[in-house]
């Protein structure tokens, strides 16, 4: 039973659909800074505001702020997690080890999502969230590949990558997520 979880993938991989379903299931803290970023956007905090407009450009919002949204939110916390859009470059994925370390809870398993640039390009521009237009999302994919998509070989070296094909309806994708990281109690 693993209780300690990253998701990776591309921006429409799926990850906070599929994190969310997880969690649920194994009744796991969900973290998305994505969406706690936008919240603070709806709240029209100062910290909102200083996001809003990096996150609407498809930029990275400063490795500080979400250090500190996800660190309050670890600390506060019993119990196991997952990790939905975070770390996304290598300073983050540093500094959430030491967090890691401090806090004695090592990361037992990376899902890494698999998706074609074709298919994700089409679900996001479905959906239509604020930076969901063809520019924004050619950014987001750029700004995964260069500063995310690394974190790749980082975990892989220390064994935890998990590998699993996005294509396919929720439920199918879903079930290659719960069998690949273990069976549920
Ligand atoms: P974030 O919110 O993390 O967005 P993202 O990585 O671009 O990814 P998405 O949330 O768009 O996609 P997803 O993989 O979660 O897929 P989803 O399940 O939603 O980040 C947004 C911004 O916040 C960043 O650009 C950045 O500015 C900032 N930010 C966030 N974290 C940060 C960090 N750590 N550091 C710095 N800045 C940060 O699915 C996508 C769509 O597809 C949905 O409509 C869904 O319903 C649909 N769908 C899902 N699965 C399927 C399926 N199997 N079949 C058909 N449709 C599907
Ligand atoms: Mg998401």
């Amino acid at each position: 039973m693993s209780d300690r979880l990253l998701f990776l993938g591309p921006p429409g991989a799926g990850k906070g659909t599929q994190a969310q379903l997880l969690a649920a299931e194994r009744n796991l803290l969900h973290l998305s800074t994505g969406e706690l970023l936008r919240a603070e956007v709806q709240a029209g905090t100062e910290l909102g505001a200083e996001a809003q407009a990096v996150m609407t450009r498809g930029e990275l919002v400063s490795d500080a702020l979400v250090l500190a949204i996800v660190r309050a939110r670890l600390l506060n916390h019993d119990g196991g997690w997952l990790l939905d859009g975070f770390p996304r470059n290598l300073a983050q994925a540093k500094a959430l080890s030491q967090l890691l370390e401090e806090l004695q809870q090592p990361i037992e398993h990376v899902v890494l999502l698999h998706l074609d640039d074709g298919i994700l390009l089409q679900r996001l521009l479905s959906r239509g969230r604020d930076d969901d237009n063809e520019e924004v999302i050619r950014n987001r994919l750029e700004v995964y590949r260069e500063q995310t998509a690394p974190l790749i070989a980082l975990y892989r070296q220390l064994g935890l990558i998990r590998e699993v094909e996005a294509e396919g309806a929720v439920e199918v994708v879903a079930g290659r997520v719960s069998q690949l990281v273990g069976q549920p109690l």
